[in-house]
Parts: C-alpha cells; structure tokens; sequence
C-alpha cells in the first residue's frame, strides 16, 4: 500500500469519534425489526407490516404484509406540505436551456403520464421499457409506471439497437418509451431510428410513446407510435396510486455478468423504498436546502437510486444534466455547480481522471463555495484522484463519501455516511459497512480473512434494498449469488479489510470489467465478436486504463481463410458498437492464431491479462500449449 493511502485525513484531525456510527451499525444488526422500523414510520403506508423481514437464503422478503407506492412516496406526500411549490427537478439541456419542475408540477405530471399508460392498456406487474435521454420525462416516465404498480426496465441510451432489443424481449415489455433523440456534444442523434430497428425484433411491444426533444422528422408508426405531447393534452390529471404488496416488483435493471447474456435485476417496492431512503439521508445527509447533483444516468442503478428515487423521497432537489460532461468546455459540470449552487455532488472517479487531465484552470474559474459533501462511485478511487477531488473541488472542506454497492444491491452498502457521524476518512478506502449491512471479507472456505489480506466480498445477512432475482432465471439468481457461499450474498469483489476494520475494495473476482465506471461482461463481449462471420474464438480481458480504470483488449482468431487487417479491425470495433453499443468498444484487438487456454479447454484471461499488462505470468502449468503465450506476447508487443 502507498504511504499516501495510509493516512488518515488532516480533516478527521480533532474530530473526536461519538461511536454514534457503530452504534447505530450494533443495534441495526442486533434488533432490525425495530431498527427499520423506525425508519420506514417516516414514510407513507397504505396498510402497515406485519413483519420486517422473512425468509431464507436466496429469498427474503420485506415489510411483510405492508402495502405502499413508491411514486406516492416520492411526490404526494410533498404534494401535501409546503414542499408543493419547492423545485423537485432542475434540469439543464446540453445547449443550455433551463426547465424546474416543482413537486405539484412533477407530482400532476406523472399522474397523467400514469393515466396515458393505463389507456395504453399498462396494468400492473406488466413491463415498461424506457430508452431515454437525460430529461424530465424519463422520470416521469418511471415514477408514472411504478404509480400504476408496473414494472420499469430502463435501458440505458447507449446501448445499440441489439442491445435494447435484447432487454425488451426478455422483459416481454407491453411499451416502451423513447425520445425522437438526444443530444451528444451538440450532435443531434436519431434515438427513434435504433428503436425502430429494435422493434423489428420485439413482438411483445404493442404502443410506443415518443417525447419530441429534438423535432426530428422521424418514422412514426400508425396504431403503434404515439407523441407524448398528444397523448399527454387528452390525460386525466389524477391517477389513484395502484397500493402495492411491499414484494412487489418495482423495477428491473440489466446488468452483465459472466455469461453471454445481461441479466434483469429484480428490485421489489418497500424494501428498495426503505434502503434508498435511509442510505440518503446518511451518506448525503440530505437536507430541504440541498441542491443534489448525481451526474449518473438514469439507465444505471446510480441513476434510479440517487438522480430519481433518493432525492424525491426526502422532498429534496435533485439536478438532471442531459449532456457531455466536457462540452462545450471542460468546465461545464463546474458552471453548473456554480449556476445552481449545487450542495451535494457525486461522480464517478473516471471523471475525476478525465478533469484532472484538463488541468485545474477549468475548475478555478468557478465558485465551488457551495458544495458541503462530495461522493464517489461505480469503481475504486485511486488515491491520485481522491486528493485532486478533495483538493480541487472540494477545497478541502468537502469530505469525500466513497460509496461501494451494486445494481443488486439496490442502495449503497459500504461508504462514510456523513449523515451519521464522519469517521476519519482514507483515501480510498469506502470506509464501514452502513447500519443493518453485514459486510465481511472471506477466503474460498468462507473464513475472515486476517487484517490486510485479500478475500472475497460477502453480505451475510439480507438488507433492505437487496434483489429478488434474476428475471426469468432463478437458477441463474441462485449459481451466481447465493452458491458460492451458501446462505450469503457473493458480490463478486474481492476486498480487504486493514488493522482500523476499513474496508478496501479490490476490484472484481470475475470476468466482469468495469471501462469508465459502465460494468461490461467479457463473455458478452466474446459472444458478440463470434457472432461476426469473420471470427471463430475471441478472449477478452480489461487492461488498466489511467482515466478509464479499465480499457477492453480482444484477442481474436479468425475463421479459416480470414486474413489480419486494420480493415477488417476496424470493422470489428464498429461491429461490437453496433451489437452491444459504444460503451463496449475495445480499446485494442490482436489477431493470434490460438489462445491460451488449459487442457480442458477453458481460456486463460489470467495470463492475457497478465501478458498485456506487462505482469509476472504466474503459474503455467496447466496451460495447454506454450507457444499460444508466446503468439499472444508477440502480437501485443507489435501493436504497440
Ligand atoms: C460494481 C458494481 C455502485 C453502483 C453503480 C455501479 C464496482 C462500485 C465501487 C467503489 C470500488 C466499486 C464493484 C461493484 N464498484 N462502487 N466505491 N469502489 N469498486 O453498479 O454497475 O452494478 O457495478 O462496481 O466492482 O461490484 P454496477
């Protein structure tokens, strides 16, 4: 470990700990029916529970015979206090255009977009798809389905035509909601014509609604496409929430993992409700005069949980950005901090890279003076940009929340929380597990690991927000997450924890990889490169990346009579953008003749990874075939 890593924060000097965090993290998990209790009381219950938690492992359920809305929660209850003309969204266009919606206005929005749903025949437990841009609607488009008790699949707007395709017809989704377009570094780009394509696939989609961002000439198809706008002006203004059981499914987001295929990721009502709610209120410590500001797109968890859900949930204010975070100028985040006086502000650590790369000129331009907590998430912090964070941004008042959790896991689990009581922070490090999460670090026998040591991440007790499955694969929900150590939660992270109890996150145990904070499968990768008719294998691994934190090297070998070239090179990354979409290009591609693999024909990412990495290869001996290492170094060294 680094000197720089070590130590504790100056910040954290004089602070004198109360133990109030480790407390409150004793009691959580020593009595969590009275724990969550409490903190559910605070939100609005149709029909109170019975019980907070029930089940075994894999299956757990929450708030046990309660019945809520989580749209109801994000806005009606607003709707009733002062709270009704206080701003619920500011938005920011990418050519600059400004639009606040207040709760009422948000709150009547909804209702009537729940109305057009239900007249599209939306009832609940059916699917909705959502493939937007950053605006409003995308929003309204989710808490309008979770009102009518429907279940939301929001499908992140960079993925291809493929790739939503894909999603749509695993959800079996009834609708999907789109935009003409978006916006991309002042390019307009057609949105309407990949769903379009999409569609040509998707037999379950019976009506499509189209928001007009761009005015687009765009294809719009009799009895099945229907303008927003349109369906918007003839709506009803007052939607009855559909008072769901707590189990009930809220939404679905995919997400890679080690096979071919994206997984659908069930999240229930109450459950997520509670965890989102309670881990906002301790990491962000959100406050009514806040101006939060979570850069994440709607089409992550991050999005869900911290742009839309979170904020609403307190009766905050949450700040959507629809553009590039460099454009026109690198200093556009830092205007728009400036603008609206943003309070809480969390990012992702490759744009802390990217920025720090562009110099602090850009930032000094700007007052920053009106941030108090700044976070971090989607991939480890490397100490580097920790300090540039803390330094630049923050002024060295801010401290930085580093928060570690998934898409499974709904709502941050490890991470300072600043809204509890402030630990000393170590840059780096994403501190204690929250109250009520049981987080611990295990060797392969499921043992602790002594201090300092790598282990496996593992959670050994359900918590709030946790999944409920994979969609249409529960044999998949349980190989994955629940057998590898039976009757506990695998992450797939490796961790450590160091002689204070801190807990590091090392990066994935499996073939997941994470380029620019997006989490990609490498098997879905392969699959896709094998799909093209010039390839017969293909390997991929991540390589270290000093903004992306991770880039995708491909090693391929082509069919029989297929030559190497930068043509057909070429042709393959534009390939992959199209089937999986651009957060998939690979960043380099090596054509061998043969792989690495051992005797039983598994392929050996190890060593590619360890071969362009420039690492010791470590132990061979299962290998099948030397020379095919020998090919993979020469390839690598001559691309370079
Ligand atoms: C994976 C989950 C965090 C929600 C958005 C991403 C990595 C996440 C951290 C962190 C180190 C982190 C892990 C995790 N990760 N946060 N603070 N430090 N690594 O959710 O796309 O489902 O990815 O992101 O590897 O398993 P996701």
């Amino acid at each position: 470990m680094a000197e720089e890593t070590k130590t504790v924060l100056p910040l954290a000097k004089g602070v004198v700990p109360t133990g109030k965090l480790h407390e409150m993290r004793k009691r959580a998990l020593e009595d969590p029916e009275g724990f969550w209790s409490e903190i559910a009381s605070e939100l609005y219950w149709k029909k109170g529970w019975d019980k907070v938690v029930e089940g075994e492992p894999p299956y757990f359920k929450w708030f046990v015979g309660g019945k809520t809305n989580l749209a109801y929660n994000a806005l009606d209850r607003h709707v009733k206090t002062w709270r009704k003309n206080k701003a619920a969204i500011i938005w920011e266009g990418e050519p600059g255009e400004t639009r606040v919606l207040t709760y009422y206005q948000l709150w009547k929005e909804v209702n009537k977009f729940a109305n057009v749903l239900r007249d599209l025949g939306v009832k609940k437990g059916d699917r909705v798809t959502i493939y937007m841009p950053m605006v409003p609607e995308a929003a309204i488009a989710m808490l309008a389905t979770v009102r009518i008790g429907a279940i939301h699949s929001v499908v992140f707007s960079g993925f291809s035509a493929k790739g939503l395709a894909e999603r749509i017809n695993d959800a079996q989704a009834k609708v999907v909601i789109t935009a003409d377009g978006m916006y991309r570094r002042g390019k307009k780009l057609n949105l309407k014509e990949i769903v379009d394509k999409a569609l040509q696939e998707t037999p379950s989609v019976e009506s499509v609604v189209v928001y007009n961002r761009l005015g687009l000439d765009i294809n719009m198809e009799e009895g099945r496409d229907y303008w927003w706008n349109d369906l918007m002006e003839g709506a009803e203004t007052y939607a009855e929430p559909e008072w769901v059981e707590s189990e009930h499914p809220s939404f679905i987001l995919y997400t890679s993992g080690t096979t071919g295929k994206p997984k659908g990721i069930i999240h229930d009502t109450a459950g997520y409700m509670v965890g989102v709610y309670a881990t906002m209120k301790w990491v962000f410590d959100i406050k009514d005069e806040d101006i939060h500001w979570c850069t994440a797109d709607v089409g992550w968890i991050t999005g869900h949980s911290y742009v839309v859900y979170g904020p609403l949930l307190h009766g905050a204010t949450t700040l959507m950005y629809e553009g590039a975070p460099d454009y026109p100028k690198p200093d556009r985040w830092w205007s728009i901090i400036e603008k609206y006086g943003v309070s809480i502000f969390c990012t992702a650590p490759t744009a802390i890279r990217m920025f720090m790369r562009y110099g602090e000129k850009w930032v000094e331009r700007h007052d920053l003076s009106s941030l108090r907590i700044l976070g971090s998430v989607g991939e480890p912090i490397n100490p580097e940009a920790w300090w540039w964070y803390f330094k630049h941004i923050g002024k060295e008042k801010c401290p930085i929340v580093d928060t570690w959790w998934q898409t499974e896991t709904g709502h941050i689990m490890i991470s300072p929380a600043p809204g509890i009581e402030l630990v000393p922070l170590k840059p780096g490090s994403a501190t204690f597990p929250l109250p009520g999460v049981d987080a611990d670090v295990v060797d392969d026998n499921g043992n602790p690991v002594p201090p300092n040591t790598r282990g496996y991440l593992v959670i050994k007790k359900p918590w709030p927000g946790m999944l409920h499955g994979v969609w249409g694969d529960p044999e998949r929900y349980k190989r994955t997450y629940w057998s590898k150590f039976p009757g506990w939660y695998f992450t797939g992270d490796y961790a450590m924890k160091d002689e204070d109890g801190y807990f590091w996150i090392l990066g994935r145990a499996d073939d997941v990889i994470k380029v620019a904070g997006h989490r990609l499968g490498t098997m879905e990768i392969e699959s896709a490169f094998v799909a093209h008719p010039a390839v017969a294998e293909a390997a991929v691994v991540g390589k270290p990346h000093p903004v992306k934190g991770e880039s995708i090297v491909a090693f391929i070998v082509l069919k029989e009579g297929q030559q190497p070239s930068d043509e057909l090179r070429e042709e393959l990354r534009k390939w992959i953008r199209e089937t999986i979409g651009p957060v998939a290009t690979p960043d380099e591609i090596h054509f061998v003749t043969k792989l690495p693999k051992t005797r039983s024909g598994k392929i050996m990412r190890r060593v590619l990874r360890a071969v362009i990495s420039g690492k010791e290869l470590g132990d061979l001996s299962t290998l099948e075939d030397e020379a095919s290492v020998e090919e993979v170094k020469r390839a690598v060294a001559q691309l370079r």
